[in-house]
């Protein structure tokens, strides 16, 4: 599915960002992932006082679908109040290749939106499950 509402996604994960509990970092950041059947997901991040069991926004927006019994995913985007754009981070981007496959990946701010990403250049010659075949 290419021809997905990616304003309603950002729209998605600026909400979801609202609900980032960040008391560390205090860098909030929000995704919405979209399924193929057209329902979204938020996911904001969790932080933790270990810091090393904080979750990035884009693994709860995915968690939440798959503990949902989605599989099937067509596009994530992620919010962050930076000028730059806050792509997702390594562990992100192997669990996401790994469920969502080649999605496009809409990066944004709270006031717009600064590009969309394939996940394959995002994650280049990945490790995933066909090696294990
Ligand atoms: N973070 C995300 O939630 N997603 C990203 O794409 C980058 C980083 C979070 C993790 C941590 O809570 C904070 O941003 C600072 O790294």
């Amino acid at each position: 599915m290419s021809d997905f509402d990616a304003s309603a996604l950002v729209t998605a994960a600026r909400h979801a960002r609202e609900n980032a509990v960040a008391p560390y970092s205090g860098f909030k950041v929000g995704a919405a992932l979209l399924t193929t059947g057209g329902r979204m997901y938020g996911g904001c991040n969790v932080e933790n006082a270990s810091y090393g069991l904080t979750v990035c926004a884009e693994r709860v927006a995915l968690l939440k679908a798959l503990s949902e019994g989605e599989r099937a995913f067509a596009a994530i985007a992620v919010v962050a109040d930076t000028e730059s754009p806050t792509p997702p981070c390594g562990p992100c981007r192997q669990l996401l290749w790994e469920y969502c496959g080649d999605i496009p990946v809409v990066l944004a701010n709270l006031t717009r939106v600064s590009g969309t990403h394939q996940m394959r250049d995002l994650l280049p010659l990945p490790f995933d499950g066909r090696l294990l075949t």
